[in-house]
């Protein structure tokens, strides 16, 4: 499926900061109709909500909490673009004493929001003539970190779960990306201990692309390409592959 952004209407979880405003401002800047800002902390997106007016609207989501989401879906029946964008990291290698407590608390928001994400937005997605549904997953969900090692396995398991999603949905015309950045500059990139980074918006800019093109994986900074140079192969030949019978 190839999925132009214009004219569209999105939800972006965490869409106050880093990765998700930057997605907020590009969908706006290449023609959305309208974005949904679902975020937990109204407030924190005045300032995109006096930039672009009426062009956006805030909604309330926690999305460790399913009672949440599903109302964010009932408030946003329009979607036709879901990001979900909204996640942790703790620092924590396998020797820590919390990295049970950190595993836990990422995989709960990083992996059952996905999950809880999916299940809420199927039913809308489905009966719309053109839609999509892009998950933020990482480099970090194909080769574990030590230091972060925890959240690299919450994101391989939503990495594992937007690959069945791909399948599941393809009879539902639901367009999958899974998008697999390396270190990018924000609060989190930060967190996670990296000095370089690339802008937020190489992010943006190549879902909006991605989109366009149907493809599945979505390699968009510098270190990423890396990966993608190595990975590429398994990717299309075993994880893309059509399903067998
Ligand atoms: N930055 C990187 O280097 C990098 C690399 C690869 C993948 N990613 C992924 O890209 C996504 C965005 O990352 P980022 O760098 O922009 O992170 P960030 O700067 O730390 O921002 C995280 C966003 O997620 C929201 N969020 C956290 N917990 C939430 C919850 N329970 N319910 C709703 N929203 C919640 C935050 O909202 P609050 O403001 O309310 O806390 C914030 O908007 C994440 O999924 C991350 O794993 C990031």
């Amino acid at each position: 499926m190839n999925i132009e952004i214009k004219n569209k209407t999105a939800v972006v979880t965490g869409a106050n900061r880093g990765i998700g405003r930057s997605i907020t401002e590009i969908f706006l800047q290449a023609g959305a109709k309208k974005v949904y800002l679902a975020v937990r902390d109204l407030d924190s997106v005045k300032e995109l909500e006096e930039k672009y007016g009426n062009r956006v609207a805030a909604v309330q989501v926690d999305v460790a909490d399913k009672a949440a989401i599903q109302n964010l879906a009932k408030q946003t029946p329009d979607a036709e673009i879901v990001v979900n964008n909204a996640g942790v990291l703790k620092q924590a290698d396998a020797n820590d004493p919390n990295a049970e407590e950190a595993l836990a608390y990422e995989f709960n928001i990083n992996t059952l929001g996905l999950l809880r994400m999916a299940q809420a937005y199927q039913p809308i997605l489905k009966k719309q003539p053109e839609a999509a549904f892009v998950q933020l997953n990482s480099v970090a969900s194909i080769k574990n970190f030590a230091s972060f090692t925890t959240y690299s396995a919450s994101k391989a398991a939503a990495y594992s779960l937007t690959q069945g999603l791909r399948e599941t949905w393809a009879n539902d015309g639901i367009q999958v990306l899974s998008v697999h950045p390396g270190p990018i500059a924000t609060d989190m990139a930060k967190q996670a201990g990296f000095d370089e980074a690339d802008p937020a918006d190489v992010v943006a800019d190549g879902i909006v692309e991605s989109l366009a093109t149907g493809a599945f994986h979505v390699f968009p900074d510098t270190m990423a390409k890396q990966f993608e140079a190595v990975y590429h192969d398994y990717a299309t030949q075993v994880i893309e592959a059509e399903p067998e019978g």
